[in-house]
């Protein structure tokens, strides 16, 4: 069993995951690190994520009875919609993980493996949600979106109790986090985007066909040219 129980705050470091991983060895299971800002906030794919004051910056590590590196990253992304459903808000997965509400990014979540002499060793999840800061303008909050004012705190405590009652589910039922992580993405199978038709969707690529030729693509801007 899993408890996200120890929370370690600062009101400024580079980045949350860096920290995780700089420390993981002296931190426990299910710790949470947060940030009010993160000067080198990082995003998937090497990009920079910013982070400035009014967003929800965190990771958690864990240690123990480690899954696939994906079943973390599945179980955030379940767990943010869910909270965002008891904020009035509908969203939904981009493809492979990035939370959106009518073609805007709310949330963005990065998962890292920590590993020693090629062993795995922990896992870190950052998640990265907008709250009450600014974004660009591809990007929107949840104070944009509801025209509401929610505490932070608030908002990671309730991620924190239906992580904790998801992870416990769905450990016993994995196969269910991708039934519901597929039900949930905003592309599904055999949805054209840019005349690619996407032939398989899995959590580290989709195969996609356009004029009979089948291709393998890891990156939804490979489709959009973004
Ligand atoms: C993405 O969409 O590319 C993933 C963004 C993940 C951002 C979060 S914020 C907390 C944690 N610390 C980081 O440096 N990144 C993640």
């Amino acid at each position: 069993m899993l408890e996200i129980s120890k929370l370690i705050s600062f009101d400024k470091i580079n980045s949350t995951n860096t920290y995780v991983k700089e420390n993981y060895k002296n931190l426990d299971n299910g710790t949470i690190v947060l940030a009010k800002v993160q000067t080198q906030g990082r995003g998937r794919l090497g990009r920079v994520w910013i982070s400035q004051e009014g967003g929800l910056w965190f990771s958690i590590l864990f240690k123990k009875n480690l899954k696939h590196p994906n079943f973390y990253t599945k179980l955030s992304a379940i767990t943010l919609l869910s909270i965002l459903k008891n904020l009035k808000i509908s969203a939904k997965i981009k493809w492979p993980n990035d939370i959106f509400f009518k073609g805007k990014k709310l949330s963005g979540i990065l998962t890292e493996i920590i590993s020693k002499n090629g062993k795995v060793q922990a896992i870190v999840v950052g998640i990265g949600l907008n709250v009450n800061n600014e974004t660009p303008p591809e990007g929107t909050s949840v104070l944009k979106v509801t025209g509401k004012k929610f505490e932070n705190d608030l908002i990671l405590e309730m991620f924190i109790d239906k992580f904790n009652i998801y992870y416990k589910f769905f450990r016993l039922f994995p196969f269910l986090l991708t039934i519901a992580w597929k039900k949930n993405l905003i592309f599904k199978r055999n949805d054209t985007i840019n005349g690619y038709k996407i032939k398989k969707i899995t959590s580290e690529y989709l195969i996609v066909e356009k004029n009979g030729l089948n291709k393998k693509i890891k990156s939804i801007h490979e489709l959009e040219g973004g």
